[in-house]
């Protein structure tokens, strides 16, 4: 079934964008929100790093834009459902932490602001709503990949304090670099969809996050499954 079947059959569940730049803790907020709602969650960041990863991992130049693109269209590319993640697999294989490696880091910004590495991802970043209800995290989520959806937030924090929460976690990572980078582009760039609720998590906890997203989802009229 494509996605349009899909929708006529009125298959489409209910999705959760939540955008917002580098380390403003989409993902792991993203994550816990997810598992206490019994939803499905996606990380459309992860996506763009696996497709960086593959063109790495063929030696391609992050500038070669044309051979990125071949080397991305020309792979297996599949989504898996576990453990509440969908995933993406590369060839029949996950990455897994080789996804957030300084090479994946220092790269991933240029692949993602190639319009034919989007348009791939894209088609499959709006299949996974097939799956069942579910939070996606990235930078274009509420804008371009579900834009009707009710339900949008964007995190943010300061660059100090994202800049910060990279180092905490022992990983290399120019964030305001590429911000501006994913900001900048001229194809689906970082933004503040329209509708979206925007949450500054600069000196907020995790749990308390979680609890002001879950609160606010809830007025919304979003209960869990
Ligand atoms: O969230 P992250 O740091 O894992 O994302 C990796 C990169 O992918 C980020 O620099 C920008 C890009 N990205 C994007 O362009 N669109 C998305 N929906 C998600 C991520």
């Amino acid at each position: 079934m494509d996605d349009k079947e899909t929708e006529a059959a009125g298959e489409r569940h209910r999705v959760i964008a939540m955008d917002g730049p580098a380390a403003s803790g989409k993902s792991v907020v993203g994550r816990r929100a997810a598992e206490r709602l019994r939803i499905l969650f996606v990380s459309s960041g992860e996506m763009y790093r696996a497709a960086a990863w593959r063109a790495a991992r063929a030696g391609i130049p992050w500038d070669v834009e044309a051979e990125v693109v071949a080397c991305v269209r020309s792979a297996d590319l599949r989504l898996e459902q576990r453990d509440g993640w969908i995933r993406l697999l590369v060839d029949g294989q996950d990455p897994g932490e080789e996804l957030h490696s300084a090479e994946v880091n220092r790269g991933v910004s240029q692949v993602a602001k190639m319009p034919g590495i989007r348009e791939i991802l894209l088609g499959l970043q709006r299949s996974c709503a097939r799956w069942g209800d579910l939070l996606m995290e990235g930078r274009d989520i509420g804008s371009v990949v579900f834009p009707e959806t009710p339900y949008k937030f964007y995190l943010d924090a300061s660059e100090s304090e994202r800049a910060r929460r990279r180092e905490a976690q022992g990983q290399e990572d120019a964030v305001g670099e590429r911000d501006r980078m994913d900001s900048e582009r001229s194809v689906a760039p970082l933004c503040v969809a329209a509708g979206a609720i925007v949450i500054d998590t600069t000196s907020m906890s995790i749990e308390e996050v979680l609890d002001e997203l879950v609160r606010r989802l809830r007025q919304q009229g979003f209960t869990s499954a």
